[in-house]
């Protein structure tokens, strides 16, 4: 006899995980938009202290890090909430919000966790595609909201499509979205974005629109992937409030908290990196315009190419990870024919130009 498991578990679809895990050491790990800075030091050492008091359970109010991001976005402590990375607060949100006869819109394709929501509640998913130049179509999004409509996801700039949109018309959005809908503004990558300008640009929205959570991670250019911490910055307490009430009470441990308030310190490395991405994506994005090939106006840490007119982007896929490049296929993320490559260090790039050339001659 197997075991029986709820139906929602039937429905909720495998996340798309990267492969290349047990690939060695000379593998272009181009596959999960991470930055390829290791933590500073003073990051590490103290992760490492907070190591040592783990007979203790962590804070469970947070109060260190809440503060810290305080003190430098301006957004109280009641209104930030804190996850095991923004994933938890994403999903979070869906099991605060979502139940049957309720509505999940966001664009698609979006980051690839966005589609659990509906099927872990039983909520319904309406999936806007995004315009011809792989962005978001807010008018559209818009159209969308009916009175059983609880969570609108935008993501910006967007996973997969790199692509985002000016803070104008996401202003414009936020006016047509009913006071009791939650939009969710995914900023994971905001960092990078010549577009919206700054990590401090759209904060003063929450001001104007308490619906409103901006959610951040320290996955990105923080470089803390492995230690899972996100946050959401919430135009009221209420979403916290209720993220917090459906999840177990310690969901982030003292070490990914002490390297995050440690890591907000070092501003000048955030903006070295940034400089340093923003560099790399505009070199790679030329070189592939160069040869050809169509590439999404990137705002993010990573690319969006097409590579197969025939949506078959599989063959390249594999072609890129048996030359020791391990990017996403465009397929597992919701637009088949591209492939949606990390950048890396300027090795690993030049490793994924020179493979693709031997691919696409
Ligand atoms: C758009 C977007 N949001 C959220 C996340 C989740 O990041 P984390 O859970 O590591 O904070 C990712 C990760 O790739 C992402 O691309």
């Amino acid at each position: 006899m197997s075991l029986e498991f709820a139906q929602k578990t039937k429905r909720i679809p495998v996340y798309p995980v990267a492969a290349g895990y047990d690939l060695g050491a000379d593998v272009a790990m181009l596959a999960s938009n991470e930055t390829p800075f290791t933590p500073l030091e003073p990051v590490v050492e103290a992760a490492k202290h907070a190591l040592l008091g783990s007979n203790r359970y962590p804070d469970p109010a947070y109060m260190p890090l809440r503060q810290a991001l305080c003190d430098r976005y301006r957004i109280p402590v009641e209104r930030i909430a804190l996850g095991a990375g923004s994933c938890d607060l994403i999903l979070s949100a869906g099991d605060a919000l979502l139940e049957p006869g309720a509505e999940v819109i966001y664009g698609w394709p979006a980051f690839s966790v966005y589609p659990h929501l509906a099927a872990a509640s039983g909520a319904r998913a309406i999936e806007v595609p995004l315009n011809g130049d792989a962005e978001h179509d807010l008018d559209a999004i818009a159209a969308e909201i009916t009175v059983a409509t609880r969570l609108v996801l935008i993501c910006n700039p967007n996973n997969p499509t790199s692509t985002a949109l000016p803070l104008e018309a996401i202003t414009a959005f936020l006016e047509k979205v009913p006071a009791q809908v939650c939009v969710i503004l995914d900023e994971a990558y905001v960092e990078f974005s010549l577009t919206v300008g700054d990590p401090y640009a759209s904060l003063p929205l929450l001001d104007k629109y308490p619906n409103l959570v901006i959610l951040r991670t320290f996955s990105k250019v923080y470089g803390l992937a492995a230690l899972r911490v996100g946050y959401g910055l919430c135009g009221s307490d209420s979403f916290r409030v209720a993220v917090d009430q459906v999840r177990q009470p310690f969901y982030l441990t003292a070490a990914a908290q002490s390297a995050a308030v440690e890591a907000l310190k070092y501003q000048d490395e955030v903006e070295r990196r940034v400089v340093a991405t923003v560099a790399a994506r505009t070199a790679v994005t030329e070189a592939l315009r160069n040869r050809g090939l169509w590439v999404a106006e990137s705002d993010a840490n990573f690319l969006w190419v097409r590579v197969a007119d025939d949506g078959d982007d599989v063959p390249i896929v594999t072609g890129l990870r048996e030359r020791g490049v391990v990017v996403r296929g465009g397929t597992a993320l919701g637009g088949p024919g591209h492939v949606r490559v990390t950048l890396g260090t300027p090795v690993e790039n030049q490793q994924f130009l020179d493979a693709l050339a031997e691919l696409l001659p």
